[in-house]
């Protein structure tokens, strides 16, 4: 009898260990004479308890978890009698940290060996491929429309309104590009899917090719993610083998074809103007609109960008229809997100959920608080341009409008904690220095309003002048808002603001008083 077993690849998993817990369970097993199937995946997400390693058994996969490679010889042989360890989760779909999720786009990340095309056929995928080809261009597009699925990149723009502008515009070479940056802080879901179900991402990238009348797409993904590239790389290669790409994709008449590209490195090249600018070889300059991407976009022909978690949730789409994806949400915001849990918490990783659960659930309830034990004192949601939110606004429900309406953002649907330890003068002084080393430099409010905010907020932290200097941070902030050309500059007001206005005892202001405290 052989012994399966299932060890994450993904990069998160490695950091704490992976390999050396897959390369000790090998020589356990070869000691204590057992035949180990040992099958790579990605990861579940539950990142608290990786290295997690499953094992096959009669009623499903058992999972244990965090494992050292210290540990390997007495699991093994635990796992050969009655399965009894401290590290035993229990069968890993019935861990209720998962159980309790509705994983639509991450339904396969940590159960497939992600380079297998055989397996991702086997779990349902090339399915909305399928539909996509027999419905044809017009109507995949109205399918996308109707399942209300909007950018999760961070701008949170309908998906199907931006494919139906390329499909409208007249036949030429049109382009799919994969914004696979993930640039924002506390973010890793889009490198997840890179690395534990690429295929999806590439049904995703055909599909729309087929309803654009496009036949090349790019991934762009930046370059401290060499082993999502890599396995990308290796699926696209499976992916052309078995027919999924090329000329006749799946026996049709459409033809399409893709590629990685690796960035070098900046946030801004996330957006997707200077994205363009730096899959086209040119430094990674925004560019203004319009004219649209979708109508002059990479090499000035018409062009879909979208998010990896985008494509990645067209397929279920696409599958199941649009009408079985809306159904689930809050409002304008349909369908489920990835939610990513990083920062000072218990339990982080990645939870996929339908929106509308309220930021308190998923900090307090989900994510157990902070890892140390100390008390929540502020998260930050979307990213480095992301408001700071004080536990009163923990009951803002996980949806695009609701936080709009309290000046924040979900953005890419990073959630990054921070107890009661954190200097919040500190963090916008963070923030706004962020945006002046990444900025581009094309618009003057950004360029240089950045680096004079740095040193307002150094005088107010020095207590030099505090109120006429909060005054001109905020006449500053009021400048960057609506005088900059992209979100760079012009969010980064939110989370110096948000520290300001929330947290004012930080710079040296009377504390305010919020409801819920
Ligand atoms: C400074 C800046 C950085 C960005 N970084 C990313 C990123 O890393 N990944 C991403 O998907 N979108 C990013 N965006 C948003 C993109 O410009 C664009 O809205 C997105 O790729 C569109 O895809 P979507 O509609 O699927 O979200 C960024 C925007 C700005 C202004
Ligand atoms: S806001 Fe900043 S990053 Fe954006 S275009 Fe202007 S200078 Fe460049």
């Amino acid at each position: 009898m052989t012994l399966r077993l299932f060890i994450p690849a993904d990069a998160g998993a490695l950091a704490v260990g992976a390999e050396e817990v897959a390369s000790a369970l090998r020589a356990a097993a070869a000691r204590q004479k057992v035949a180990v199937d040992v099958v790579r995946t990605g990861s579940r997400g539950l990142y608290w308890l990786e290295p997690m390693v499953e094992v096959q058994t009669a009623t499903g996969r058992v999972a244990y978890g965090p494992v050292a490679a210290s540990d390997a010889e007495g699991l093994l042989r635990a796992v050969l009698s009655d399965g009894a360890h401290a590290l035993r989760q229990g069968l890993a779909e019935e861990i209720p940290w998962l159980k309790r999720q509705t994983r639509l786009t991450f339904a396969r990340c940590g159960v497939v060996d992600p380079r297998s095309l055989e397996e991702y056929r086997a779990h349902d995928g090339c399915k909305g491929l399928e539909r996509a080809l027999a419905l044809g261009p017009t109507a995949t597009v109205e399918e996308v429309v109707q399942s209300g699925l909007r950018g999760r990149g961070g701008a949170g723009f309908p998906t199907g309104i931006k494919w139906r502008t390329v499909a409208q515009t007249p036949p030429q070479q049109k382009y799919i590009v994969c914004n696979a940056d993930e640039g924002d802080s506390g973010t890793f879901a889009d490198r997840m899917i890179m690395e534990g179900d690429p295929f999806v991402l590439i049904e995703g990238m055909a599909i729309a090719g087929i309803a654009v009348g496009a036949t090349k797409g790019y991934v762009y993904i930046r370059s401290e993610y060499p082993h999502a590239a890599a396995t990308m790389e290796a699926a696209i290669a499976a992916a052309r083998r078995g027919g999924m790409l090329g000329n006749c994709i799946a026996n049709s008449s459409y033809a399409f074809d893709m590629e990685v590209r690796v960035g070098a490195g900046a946030y801004v090249c996330g957006e997707e103007t200077s994205l363009l600018d730096s899959l086209e070889g040119k430094r990674g300059l925004v560019r203004a609109k319009p004219p649209l991407p979708a109508h002059k976009g990479l090499f000035g022909r018409p062009t879909v960008i979208n998010n990896v978690l985008s494509f990645a949730s067209v397929p279920i789409i696409m599958d199941k229809g649009g009408a079985f994806y809306r159904d689930f949400g809050m409002g304008k915001s349909r369908g489920t997100m990835p939610i990513q849990l990083a920062g000072n918490i218990k339990y982080g990783g990645l939870f996929e959920t339908a929106f509308g659960i309220t930021l308190g659930e998923l900090v307090d309830d989900v994510g157990g608080g902070t890892r140390g034990g100390r008390p929540v004192r502020a998260v930050q949601v979307g990213g480095p341009l992301g408001a700071y939110f004080p536990r009163a606004l923990f009951d803002t429900p996980f949806d695009y409008e609701a936080f709009a309406a309290r000046d924040g953002l979900i953005g890419h649907g990073g959630i990054v904690v921070f107890d009661d330890t954190v200097d919040m003068a500190k963090q916008a002084r963070f923030a706004m220095e962020f945006c002046a080393i990444e900025s581009c430099g094309k618009c003057t409010p950004c360029r240089v309003g950045s680096t004079r905010g740095v040193e307002v907020i150094d005088h107010i932290i020095r207590g030099e002048n505090r109120a006429a200097n909060t005054a001109l941070l905020e006449d500053l902030c009021h400048t960057l808002k609506f005088g900059s050309l992209c979100a760079l500059g012009g969010f980064t007001p939110y989370p110096v603001m948000s520290a300001l206005t929330y947290f004012p005892e930080d710079f040296g202001a009377p504390p305010r008083l919020l409801a819920a405290e």
